[in-house]
């Protein structure tokens, strides 16, 4: 475990400025508008190899940049804090902890691609959260770190806190932006992309908290020794949220390149007592389901790519063998099928439909030809949904059938391994 972008919280006072610049709070502020120019600034975030950190995993550095090349007069930096994921919570320990590191971040970002408008669109769910970001912000703007001619510097930046309303969807950059245009919240069709043409049309920078909570950081050290933090393919540390049959469930920070047997063990402190492993999934319920044998895979963005899977939201659910495979995907399947925003097809009949498939395996009527069926249902969702939520909703049920078909080929067969579902437990009903 480390303590880089977690340094000040929970050992600060959230609302002190002067606990926050004890804390090294505003070095890397002041060092972005001091010292260097906004080019100067992106290309020190494209150094760090600083990656997103709100599910894409998208350079950061690259993004900046991209709204930077936009010559237009209004542009706008949005703070991801929608946190919609099922089991992830890091953002709040940052919102909570050290709200100012946050909106550090932000100001930053604004002053390196030109914005003059910042928003924190955070999850209607956090009122308490929501009402320590009005107050810093209040803060700020009376200590002049806000406003017009931040830190005395010609730059000036505001920030405006908006909530959602309880939609999955609305953590989808695109649907965030139609919610705070005060539309429903339904993705738009990409390109245009945010970069070029997002909130009311203009140049639009979305950043996730965790992302803009390591931008000071990487300020104040300078993107070398950032990276010294890491693994080479992933530099930095990561927020992950545990929950499920371990032992010490909560946030911690690691750095990249530590496995998930460590996270598990040396980290959460093991397995609840008289419980086994069955899978681990990782990057909330939108997550793969990853089978113990494969628990020495190391959080890094080039080895999970080579599983053909995303590191996520840094959610990791540790699940125990008392959880039947079908009935646990169903559950899942539910969650995104209310979430659906309707647009687009597949996600919209998808969803729906799985269900119903998976219904019949937990009742003991599935067949050979549905497990077909549902596979090439979640293709389908995973290629031509129009937004990350369909696209992404499959991945539980097509990492279990990759890594647990014999529990689905069980159902088949009229047996359940952990007695969850109809049949009789390991037991094939009609025999
Ligand atoms: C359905 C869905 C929900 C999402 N929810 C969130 C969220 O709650 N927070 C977040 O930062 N990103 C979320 N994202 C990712 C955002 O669209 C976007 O990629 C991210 O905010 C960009 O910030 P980053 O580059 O700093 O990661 C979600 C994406 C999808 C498809």
């Amino acid at each position: 475990m480390v303590n880089l972008i977690s340094r000040a919280c929970g050992k600060i006072s959230p609302l002190s400025i002067k606990e926050y610049k004890n804390n090294g709070g505003f070095k890397g502020l002041e060092k972005a508008l001091f010292n260097m120019t906004p080019k100067e600034v992106i290309d020190e975030v494209t150094k760090s190899s600083l990656r997103g950190r709100g599910g894409a995993a998208f350079p950061t550095g690259l993004k900046w940049k991209f709204v930077a090349m936009e010559e237009k007069d209004e542009k706008y930096i949005i703070c991801n804090a929608d946190e919609g994921e099922p089991g992830t919570f890091k953002d709040k320990i940052l919102l909570d902890g050290c709200p100012f590191q946050v909106i550090e971040g932000m100001i930053i970002g604004a002053y390196a691609i030109g914005a003059t408008k910042g928003y924190i669109y955070i999850r209607g769910e956090y009122p308490k959260s929501k009402e320590i970001l009005v107050k810093a912000l209040n803060i700020l703007r009376e200590e002049g770190i806000l406003g017009n001619n931040i830190i005395g510097q010609n730059f000036s930046f505001d920030i405006e806190v908006r909530s959602g309303a309880g939609a999955y969807v609305c953590g989808e950059e695109t649907a965030l932006i139609e919610s705070i245009e005060g539309n429903p919240g339904r993705s738009r069709f990409k390109p245009p992309y945010p970069p070029n043409k997002g909130l009311w049309g203009k140049p639009t920078l979305v950043n996730n908290v965790e992302t803009l909570a390591n931008i000071p950081i990487i300020m104040e050290l300078g993107a070398d020794e950032y990276k010294n933090y890491g693994t080479d393919s992933s530099a930095g540390t990561k927020l992950i949220s545990v929950s499920g049959s371990v032992v010490n469930k909560g946030v911690y920070e690691i750095e990249f390149g530590t496995s998930l047997k460590e996270i598990i063990y040396d980290v959460c402190g093991g397995i609840e007592e008289n419980k086994k492993i069955k899978f681990v999934q990782l990057g909330g319920s939108s997550g793969a389901c990853l089978p113990e044998e494969l628990l020495d895979t190391k959080l890094d963005f080039d080895e999970l790519s080579k599983l053909n899977i995303g590191l996520g939201s840094g959610a990791i659910l540790v699940v125990d063998d008392s959880i039947c495979i079908p009935d646990f995907v169903k559950n899942t399947t539910k969650f995104f099928d209310h979430e659906s925003c309707g647009k687009c097809t597949p996600c919209r009949e998808g969803n729906r439909h799985i269900i119903k498939i998976l219904n019949k395996f937990t009742e003991g009527e599935a067949t050979e030809r549905d497990l077909e069926l549902i596979k090439e249902i979640s293709n389908v969702m995973k290629e031509a949904s129009l937004c990350g939520l369909g696209q992404a909703a499959p991945t539980a049920l097509i990492t279990t059938i990759k890594y647990f078909k014999e529990e689905y080929e069980d159902h088949i067969n009229g047996s359940c391994e952990v007695g969850k579902c109809k049949m009789k437990k390991g037991v094939a009903a009609n025999a």
